[in-house]
Order: structure tokens, then C-alpha cells, then sequence
């Protein structure tokens, strides 16, 4: 049976580029949106290759998914998941969000006061299981199948079954190899290094990713 995902704020870069690799990999997905007639539209326009399927909705449809990432900006990304509260309990919620601010050529890391975004929605989200991962990745390479993204997608998260699902997930999606890291106490190091990962972007005009040496890929 298709596992079903759901992205809250999925009509953004971030959220399509997840999307359409999930549902080339077979998921049936879900946008979420503040406006479900903007999330349809943004649903057709990916198109996936494969069985599965991108579809739209408020971020209520896609807080009903089997499996929910976050994809809003960091500043309200809480209020986001707090909202769906009862809907997302028992649930394993990937957080994608970094905290960062721009100044000039560069971007750079926000320190919330949990230590990290991920952080913030575990303790909003108290009854669901929250890992982190696609921290680092260029959102454009991956909405674009035929880039030549290969990229490893840093996890973390407090429980081992969640982090186990994460890792499936991201491993059935063409171009990025899991690595599991540990535990939620890692997602600070993990969100902040985007700031670095984007800021070389800016100064290269590139689209860099990241690629660990050393483990088995
Ligand atoms: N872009 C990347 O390359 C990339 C890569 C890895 C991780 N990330 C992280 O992923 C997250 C999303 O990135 P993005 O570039 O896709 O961001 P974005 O385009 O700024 O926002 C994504 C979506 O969030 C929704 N949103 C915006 N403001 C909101 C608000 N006040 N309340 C609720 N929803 C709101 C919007 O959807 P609706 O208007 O349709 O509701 C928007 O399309 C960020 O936390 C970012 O750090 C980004």
C-alpha cells in the first residue's frame, strides 16, 4: 500500500523539491498550505516519475499523512505544528527547517532559545516522534529529477523507530543516501551548518551539497 507523506508549508522550494523525489519514489504526497487552491496549483505543476503522486491541501490534509515534514520558515514553524497538535500525535514529524538570517553575502545561524528549531517543535509536539533531516540540500536540484544531485541527508532524532523511518524515507528518494546521526540533541550543530552550506552558495554562485568520505555509501 502507498505510505502517504504530508508536507506542512510544502508549497514553498523546499517542500516541492522533497515532494516530487518522494513521489517519484512511489509516496502519495501532500502539500500543505495556508490556501488549498495555491497548493493544487503548485501539485500540478510537479511531475513526478513513477507510481506515485503529488497532490494539494491545507496543511490540515497534510497533517492527516502517515508521515508529516516541516517545511515553513523557522518563524512559524511552531505555530504551524501547534495547530495540529491532535492530528500529528503518534506520528513521526521530519523537520526540514533551518533558523537563519541574512546579512549581506552571507547567512547566518539563529540560535532559538531550545537550541534549535527541531528542538522547539519536539516540545510543541509532545506526543509525536520528531527527527530532523534535508537540512543541507539545494532546494532546486532537487525538484529537478534530471539534476545530478547524489547528497547525504544528515538524521537525527530521540527515537530509534522514528530516526529507522526517516532513514527508509530518505533512502527510497533517487539522489540522497541517509546517514543516521543521533539523538535531537544534535539538530542545533545540524541547522546552523546551513548557514555555512549557503553561504558558500552565495560566494560561488554554486549549489553545493554535502557528501561525507569515510562511510559506506
Ligand atoms: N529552500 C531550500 O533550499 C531549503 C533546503 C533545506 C531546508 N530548507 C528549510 O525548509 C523550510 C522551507 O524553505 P522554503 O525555501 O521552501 O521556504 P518558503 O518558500 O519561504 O516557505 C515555504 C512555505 O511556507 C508557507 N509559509 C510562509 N509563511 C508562512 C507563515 N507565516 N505561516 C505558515 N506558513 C507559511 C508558505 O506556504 P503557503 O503560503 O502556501 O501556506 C510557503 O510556500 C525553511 O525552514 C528552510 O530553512 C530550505
Amino acid at each position: 500500500m502507498t505510505q502517504t507523506v504530508g508536507i506542512l508549508g510544502g508549497t514553498g522550494p523546499a517542500g516541492r523539491g522533497v515532494a516530487i523525489r518522494l513521489a517519484s519514489a512511489g509516496y502519495g504526497v501532500t502539500l500543505g498550505s495556508r490556501d488549498a487552491d495555491r497548493a493544487a496549483e503548485t501539485a500540478a505543476t510537479l511531475h513526478p516519475r513513477g507510481d506515485g503522486h503529488v497532490g494539494g491541501g491545507t496543511n490540515e490534509d497534510a497533517a492527516s499523512c502517515e508521515i508529516v515534514i516541516v517545511a515553513t520558515p523557522w518563524d512559524s514553524a511552531v505555530a504551524t505544528v501547534s495547530a495540529l497538535k491532535e492530528q500529528l500525535a503518534g506520528k513521526v514529524v521530519i523537520s526540514m527547517v533551518n533558523a537563519l538570517t541574512r546579512e549581506g553575502r552571507e547567512l547566518l545561524p539563529l540560535y532559538p532559545p531550545r537550541g534549535s528549531m527541531a528542538a522547539h517543535i519536539a516540545h510543541a509536539l509532545s506526543s509525536s516522534h520528531i527527527t530532523g533531516a534535508f537540512h543541507h540540500l539545494p532546494a532546486a536540484q532537487m525538484e529537478d529529477l534530471d539534476s545530478d544531485l547524489k547528497a547525504d541527508v544528515i538524521i537525527f532524532g530521540d527515537n530509534a523507530e522514528a530516526r529507522k523511518t526517516t532513514v527508509t524515507l530518505v533512502n527510497d528518494m533517487s539522489g540522497l543516501h541517509a546517514i543516521e546521526a543521533g539523538s535531537l540533541s544534535l539538530a542545533s550543530a545540524v541547522e546552523a551548518f546551513t548557514a555555512v552550506c549557503i553561504s558558500i552558495n552565495i560566494r560561488h554562485k554554486a549549489h553545493t551539497y554535502v557528501q561525507l568520505a569515510g562511510i559506506d555509501h
